[in-house]
């Protein structure tokens, strides 16, 4: 176990990014109700998923990570969970087709709620609020009652949050995701997209193929990885003490757990290794994410390293990079060899879309060619430095949403007043994430043609 470490034990010392909750006495009441509630996942998940990371950090396969920047308590529905799940199924496909290796599903989903911000006050004019966190913490709505922090807020997160996974684990579990339906999948998909017809013909040879299968005997009566699929969830540990009310010992191995998620993440601005958010995750054994944005250094890597997995556990930790797609090609060479020289095991994972934020017409979106781009190059230098592209972590939804331009269908500044409903960052349609997914196969399957070029030649 992690020493002189406790669930608590964050709380000697110094944080960034903590909402001011004026009644902090009500404060520790909610804390204290959240302990005597159920975990919302059990440790052998959390482990299962440590075991396919594993093997994505062998080159094994591949992680997707993706869901809402912020999940909001006004668009809980049953609907939305089954369009981003379809969605979601959808590039799992592609990949685990076009790349053919394994692929990880962990969506920043049921738990995702807590954002930290880059000022603690938001003007509109002449009126100065506390900026909104998330809605875990307060309201989105600009005025004075719905931005002061509140912590019943927390006990609304978990229930949505228990609802969404009871959902999750259904359509993963009950037959939804049964590859049987890899058509129906398209059905909802927006009539006039250019990935439609793509999706169709891929989905045309694995229907064959699972018709040559059942010819041969094997169904998905008799072959439940036809029909199942590991789905996980995670989301950025940022209010701990939400995260510590859910710790809980694993009555198995004796180890502590955050129950919240199967992975936790943390971001690029809570990462100092003597803050608070380092402190709590070194002493869980889940999974974990790290941010690695562009102030990043190799020592200063190998030294959170050195906190969060001092074990070199394969599956333990993955790099989530996020550094602009003008950036990329500058710092993540340097962070390569540094964990390649020290010789540790890690999951490199792209995020191709926090670098990549600008203001357009007074909303904050992303050009797709730049999402593009940065993964383009995040996959080319793994190429050349001879390690493992490993993964991708975005912001998507299942609905046709207008807030990130480009595309297929060449969404345009003018286009994103039309349907902008983003709680925070803007998301990746379900159109965009499926032209995204037909990208990465394509370079997956390029670097395994590479590698066989290689053994060959
Ligand atoms: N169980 C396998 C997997 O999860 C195959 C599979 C079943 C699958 N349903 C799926 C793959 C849906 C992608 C999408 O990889
Ligand atoms: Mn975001």
């Amino acid at each position: 176990m992690a020493q002189n470490w406790t669930p608590n034990s964050w709380r000697q010392k110094p944080i960034q990014q903590v909402p001011d909750f004026p009644d902090l006495a009500a404060l520790s009441a909610t804390e204290a109700q959240l302990t005597t509630f159920p975990p919302l996942v059990f440790a052998g998940e959390a482990r299962r998923l440590k075991n396919q990371l594993a093997n994505v950090s062998e080159g094994k396969g591949f992680l997707l990570q993706g869901g809402d920047c912020a999940e909001s308590f006004a668009e809980h529905g049953a609907d939305t969970i089954r369009d981003f799940f379809r969605a979601f199924l959808q590039m799992a496909v592609v990949l685990t087709f076009g790349a053919q290796q394994p692929v990880v599903k962990v969506g920043r989903i049921a738990g995702q709620f807590a954002k930290p911000r880059s000022s603690n006050i938001e003007r509109q004019g002449d009126v100065e609020l506390p900026s909104y966190r998330g809605d875990i913490i307060n309201g989105i709505e600009f005025n004075e009652k719905a931005r002061i922090p509140d912590p019943e807020r927390q006990i609304m997160a978990y229930r949505q949050s228990a609802a969404t996974l009871n959902l999750l684990r259904a359509f993963a579990m009950g037959g939804y995701a049964n590859l049987e339906n890899v058509h129906q999948w398209m059905l909802g998909f927006i009539k006039d997209s250019p990935q439609a017809e793509r999706y169709r013909k891929l989905a045309d040879r694995i229907s064959e193929t699972m018709d040559f299968m059942k010819a041969i005997g094997i169904t998905s009566e008799n072959h439940p990885s036809l029909r199942e699929t590991d789905f996980f969830t995670s989301h950025e540990a940022l209010l701990l003490g939400y995260e510590q009310a859910l710790t809980r010992v694993d009555s198995t191995s004796g180890d502590w757990y955050a129950t919240s998620g199967h992975m936790i993440w943390i971001g690029d601005r809570t990462r100092q290794p003597d803050h608070a958010h380092i402190e709590y995750c070194r002493g869980i054994k889940n999974p974990l994410g790290l941010k690695c944005g562009p102030s990043l250094t190799g020592d200063g890597l190998i030294e959170l390293i050195d906190l969060l997995n001092p074990q070199n556990e394969p599956g333990r930790l993955t790099l989530i990079c996020r550094f602009g797609h003008d950036k990329v090609a500058e710092h993540l060479p340097r962070l390569i060899r540094a964990v390649e020289k020290e010789g540790r095991k890690v999951v490199w994972s792209c995020d191709p879309m926090h670098g990549n934020t600008i203001t357009l017409n007074s909303y904050k979106t992303r050009p797709f060619e730049r999402i593009l781009s940065e993964v383009e190059s995040f996959f080319q230098i793994h190429r050349a430095e001879g390690t493992h592209p490993g993964g991708i972590h975005i912001e998507m939804t299942g609905n046709d949403v207008t807030e990130c331009t480009g595309g297929a269908r060449a969404l345009s500044g003018a286009d994103l007043a039309d349907r902008y409903h983003t709680h925070c960052d803007p998301r990746l349609n379900a159109d965009q994430a499926l032209e995204l997914a037909f990208l990465l196969a394509e370079r997956m399957k390029g670097g395994r043609d590479e590698k066989r070029m290689v053994v060959n030649g």
